[in-house]
């Protein structure tokens, strides 16, 4: 009865790895999610990443960093994806269908975590496209809202339709009776939304990088600028975003922390592209 004996001889070394896929859901020509099962063994700490892939024509995995977006509490594991239309890895992963398998490597990583960063008021999650993924694990996660005051959600795509699935878990997260009994009928101040698009019309436009430079973010929802008393920040996104964004917070004082050495702001990649 052991299932490794009928597997061809190129998967039955992924078995211990595999994971089945329980949802999908397309947002876009270039960008879905899905969900799939949780290795019984596996903890991590909201904003982390892992490994995950599929098999490659010649047996071989081809595997890929992924921010898993659910919250550590949640019995699956979420992702949300890019379509790469050449991309080695998800021109196959954007076929998937429930019941398919996928590896998952299950030693979760990285500096997104809010162990990383020093206690403050106000927690600013800083993405662009989908760097979002992170801070839907972390936006999901009570004790983001236990350790900051007010959490603020600053994305930015180049279309509206790419802002949907942010959009979307925002609105439910608002919605979600437990939360609201939790944190009170002000959970709406307590996690801010700010979204903007680049390449289309749309309620607010924009660069994060552009708003938080010239304060139209601070006067648009009433804060006072950042200042490393009170702020800390997460950021994901394209290289050269992190890079620019980088050099925004520190003009405002805040420092990069890491795990070892936690300070006002953290960074990471969405993805390794090109450079800056
Ligand atoms: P690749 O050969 O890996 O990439 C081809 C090219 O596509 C890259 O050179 C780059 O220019 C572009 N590209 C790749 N990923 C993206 C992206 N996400 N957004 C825009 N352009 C991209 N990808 C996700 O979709 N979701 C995630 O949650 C995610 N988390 C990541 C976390 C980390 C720490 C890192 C380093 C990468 C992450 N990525 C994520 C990127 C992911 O690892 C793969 O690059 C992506 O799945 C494409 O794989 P591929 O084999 O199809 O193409
Ligand atoms: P823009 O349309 O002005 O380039 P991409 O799809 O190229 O990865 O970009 C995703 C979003 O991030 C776009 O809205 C884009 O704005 C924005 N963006 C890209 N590079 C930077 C950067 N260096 N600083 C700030 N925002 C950026």
């Amino acid at each position: 009865d052991d299932p490794h004996v009928t597997q061809p001889k190129s998967t039955a070394h992924i078995l211990p790895d595999a994971q089945t896929v329980t949802s999908v859901r397309h947002w876009t020509d270039g960008l879905f999610s899905f969900r799939v099962t949780r290795p019984a063994s596996l903890r991590f700490r909201s904003g982390e990443f892992v490994m995950i892939g599929l098999l490659g024509d010649n047996g071989k995995p081809i595997l890929r960093a992924y921010s898993i977006a659910s919250p550590n509490w949640d019995e699956e594991l979420e992702f949300y994806s890019i379509k790469v239309p050449d991309g080695p890895l998800t021109s196959k992963l954007q076929h998937i269908r429930p019941g398919d398998q996928i590896i998952l490597r299950p030693k979760p990583v990285g500096t997104l975590v809010l162990d990383a960063l020093l206690p403050g008021k106000r927690l600013w999650f800083l993405a662009t496209g989908t760097g979002i993924a992170p801070f839907a694990s972390l936006m999901r996660d009570p004790e983001t809202f236990e350790r900051y005051e007010q959490v603020i959600m600053m994305h930015t795509c180049r279309t509206k339709a790419e802002l949907e699935y942010g959009r979307e878990l925002v609105e439910n997260l608002r919605h979600d009776p437990l939360l609201s009994e939790i944190h009170g009928d002000d959970f709406t101040d307590r996690l801010v939304y700010y979204p903007t698009t680049t390449r289309e019309e749309s309620p607010f436009m924009g660069r994060i990088t552009d708003n938080l430079a010239s304060g139209k973010v601070f006067a648009d929802l009433g804060l006072p600028a950042m200042n490393p008393a009170e702020d800390r920040a997460m950021v994901c996104g394209s290289l050269a975003f992190n890079v620019d964004v980088k050099a925004v917070l520190e003009s405002f004082g805040l420092h990069e922390g890491a795990n070892s050495e936690p300070r006002e702001f953290v960074v990471e990649k969405a993805f390794v592209g090109e450079g800056v």
